[in-house]
């Protein structure tokens, strides 16, 4: 491998770059142009930008929520638009984060999607009468976007909602509803790219985000590459990076051995068709996990590994746990 210090031999690379710093903007571009000034949500830290002007966030995942939140308490107008809906999940229910209330892997993912849906709807009601669109999927088949203040801030009225816009006209941007609002600002919060801008085009790339890997850490295809967090789970990140860490470090001391090839592109094949069956299709759902549920599949893996290491064979195949 060359780094900027010089070529050396490794038997390992753990690539660990993250999948939230290189902002995707739309595309196409939205036709026109804007005199004010258009900013991707990665560029943004405080909400003094917006003191006095007229702001439109487009998006409906976190950063946008966390951005219009911020505006509304500054600008002159805040407007949030979308190209869908999406269910804004409350951040607390009785008392305690959603996603340590039904999340248990044991519990069939239909099952725990019915419980959700009715505690959500509990807590928040008809999301229409907020003015937000209706979401046009079922709740567990986006990533979630979670937000305590905002439904609070459009009943003040302080946010008011439009949909995608379709184009921009100096000092205003039109809607497909054929609306306008004047805008100063426009954030995109249109998600982010998956890059390695360290490798040699053409070596490893993730097309339209997508990187198929098995239990998104070992490359099918590349003996010692390991990807360590490139994985979009509907939970906390950390714990799941670490137990792949492990899992990593297993397998380089010899205690983990992998399955065969074929087992291992059945089991990639396998969980792609799951995920991309149940998602909205998005270069942001291109890498899902289930929290409580990949820790779980990957502890089931990591014991037949350990069994395979043992027999000093390649034999016995992924689990289908998930
Ligand atoms: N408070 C927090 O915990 C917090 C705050 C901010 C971010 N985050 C995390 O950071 C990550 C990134 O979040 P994010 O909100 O920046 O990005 P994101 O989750 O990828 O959401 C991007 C949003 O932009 C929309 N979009 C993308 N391209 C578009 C286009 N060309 N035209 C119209 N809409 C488009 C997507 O719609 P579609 O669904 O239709 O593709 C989606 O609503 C997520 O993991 C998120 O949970 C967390």
């Amino acid at each position: 491998m060359t780094t900027s210090r010089g070529t050396t031999r490794y038997d390992a690379v753990l690539v660990a770059n993250g999948h939230h710093w290189d902002p995707r903007w739309p595309d196409p571009a939205i036709p026109g142009s804007l005199d004010g000034t258009v900013m991707h949500a990665h560029a943004y830290e405080t909400p003094d930008i917006f003191a006095g002007k007229h702001v439109v966030v487009l998006g409906m995942g976190n950063s946008a929520m966390d951005i219009a939140v911020e505006s509304s308490y500054v600008a002159a107008s805040t407007t949030l638009c979308s190209r869908r809906g999406a269910w804004v999940i409350p951040k607390y229910i009785f008392g305690r984060p959603l996603d340590t209330i039904v999340t248990d892997a044991r519990i069939p993912f239909r099952i725990r999607r019915k419980i959700a849906e009715s505690l959500v709807s509990l807590a928040v009601g008809d999301l229409t009468r907020y003015g937000l669109p209706a979401p046009d999927h079922r709740i567990g088949s986006a990533h979630p976007t979670i937000s305590g203040r905002i439904l609070d801030r459009f009943g003040h009225g302080a946010i008011t909602y439009r949909p995608m816009i379709e184009k921009l006209e100096g000092d205003h941007v039109r809607f497909v509803d054929g609306s306008r609002v004047r805008c100063d600002v426009l954030v995109y919060c249109t998600g982010y790219k998956v890059t390695f801008p360290f490798f040699d085009a053409g070596f490893v790339q993730a097309k339209d985000n997508d990187l198929p890997l098995f239990r998104r850490v070992f490359h099918p295809d590349i003996a010692g590459l390991f990807f360590v967090g490139l994985l979009q789970p509907l939970g906390a990140i950390m714990p799941l990076a670490q137990a792949q860490g492990e899992w990593i470090a297993d397998y380089l001391v010899g205690r983990y051995a992998l399955p065969d090839e074929a087992a291992m592109r059945r089991d990639i094949e396998h969980e792609r068709a799951e995920m991309f069956e149940r998602y909205v299709a998005s270069p942001r759902h291109t890498m899902q996990v289930d929290y409580d549920d990949y820790l779980y599949a990957l502890a089931i893996e990591r014991r037949l590994g350990e069994k395979r290491a043992k027999l000093g064979r390649s034999s016995i195949g992924p689990s289908s746990a998930a």
